[in-house]
């Protein structure tokens, strides 16, 4: 049993030993110690040196969701620096959770054998309650509708690349913003800094709860929206995200005929020459596939690449070990 601090108590300088569950977490001083590793390991990694700073370390990746993205960037990013991972797909089915084994009994067993436990759970504070029994570092990899942190980590990170600061932005957020842990991490991590704009494109049945929107610092400013028409033209960014079918209620079928969807036409109507376009992924029918080869599209180079450098970085943060 952990008896150590709050699980979600801020990061204010070192990662070491720390639980990463949320973007409240963060501030912009330890978002920006992440982004120099991340630099430093990126150009690491790239020249292809044997990069060894977690030679001995092993994770445990507990994925009860389906992942493609999460799973292969975390497994490839903690091999690349030396690692390796025990890989628990489905543990619902192939754990002792199959057998009726506790979440805190088998927390007890990961935490013992290995260095950092990476989950992803379709339950809202899973890896909270991971957290609070756990004696390694638990990284949240989706919590339900809940959070994404790691996403908007480099989300962030992609974001910074482009325009050199992550304040004063104006930003569209488009998709299932109810639904989406994707976007409340990124809502979360934007309300860190100072006079950033967001407006939330969505069905009016997809918009945030009131108690989410509630609990977002009041530095971010949120305008939400419902018609395509009301997108400004000035944004620095546009972010979309699918309907999370898994999550949604109510019907799928009729809320997609109103789900907005990222067109050439849309871009040339409402787009300008310096915005990037993000999506974590999948992309499901909410992004044409004519505007992957526009290059203002970062989801499918620079956004995917990021994931690997950002959570390499942390993990070798979290474990103390650069
Ligand atoms: C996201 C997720 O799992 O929340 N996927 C991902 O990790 N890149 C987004 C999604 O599933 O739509």
């Amino acid at each position: 049993m952990n008896s150590g601090p709050d699980p979600r108590s801020k990061i204010t300088s070192s990662y070491r030993g720390r639980h990463i569950l949320s973007l409240s977490q963060f501030t912009p001083a330890s978002i920006s110690i992440l982004f120099k590793k991340t630099d430093e390991l990126h150009r690491l990694i790239k020249r292809k040196k044997p990069v060894d700073f977690l030679q001995r370390s092993v994770a445990t990746l507990l994925f009860f969701e389906p992942s493609t993205r999460t799973f292969v960037s975390f497994s490839s990013a903690i091999k690349k620096l030396g690692g390796s991972t025990i890989d628990i797909l489905s543990p619902g089915e192939t754990s002792s959770f199959a057998k009726g084994e506790s979440l805190s009994d088998s927390v007890k067993v990961f935490s013992t054998y290995t260095d950092i436990i990476i989950v992803r759970h379709p339950e809202k504070g899973f890896a909270d309650r991971a957290a609070s029994v756990s004696s390694v570092p638990v990284i949240n990899a989706g919590d339900g509708e809940g959070e994404h942190p790691t996403q908007t980590l480099y989300d962030l990170y992609t974001i910074h690349q482009k325009f050199r600061r992550l304040d004063g932005l104006k930003g569209l957020v488009m998709g299932d913003v109810r639904n989406s842990r994707s976007i409340h991490s990124l809502l979360r991590g934007l309300a860190l800094y100072k006079r950033n704009t967001i407006y939330l494109l969505s069905p009016k049945e997809l918009f945030l709860t009131p108690d989410f929107k509630k609990s977002l610092p009041k530095t971010l400013t949120i305008i939400e929206i419902t018609k395509e028409s009301d997108i400004p033209v000035d944004c620095d960014f546009w972010y979309s995200n699918r309907l999370q079918k898994e999550r949604v209620k109510g019907n799928a079928q009729k809320i997609l005929k109103n789900f907005p969807v990222i067109t050439p036409t849309l871009l040339a109507r409402y787009g300008n020459k310096k915005l990037i376009l993000l999506d974590p992924l999948p992309r499901v029918g909410n992004i044409d596939e004519q505007v992957d080869q526009d290059p203002r599209a970062v989801y499918l180079t620079n956004q995917l690449e990021n994931g690997l450098f950002v959570r390499a970085a942390l993990v070798a943060l979290v474990l103390g070990k650069l």
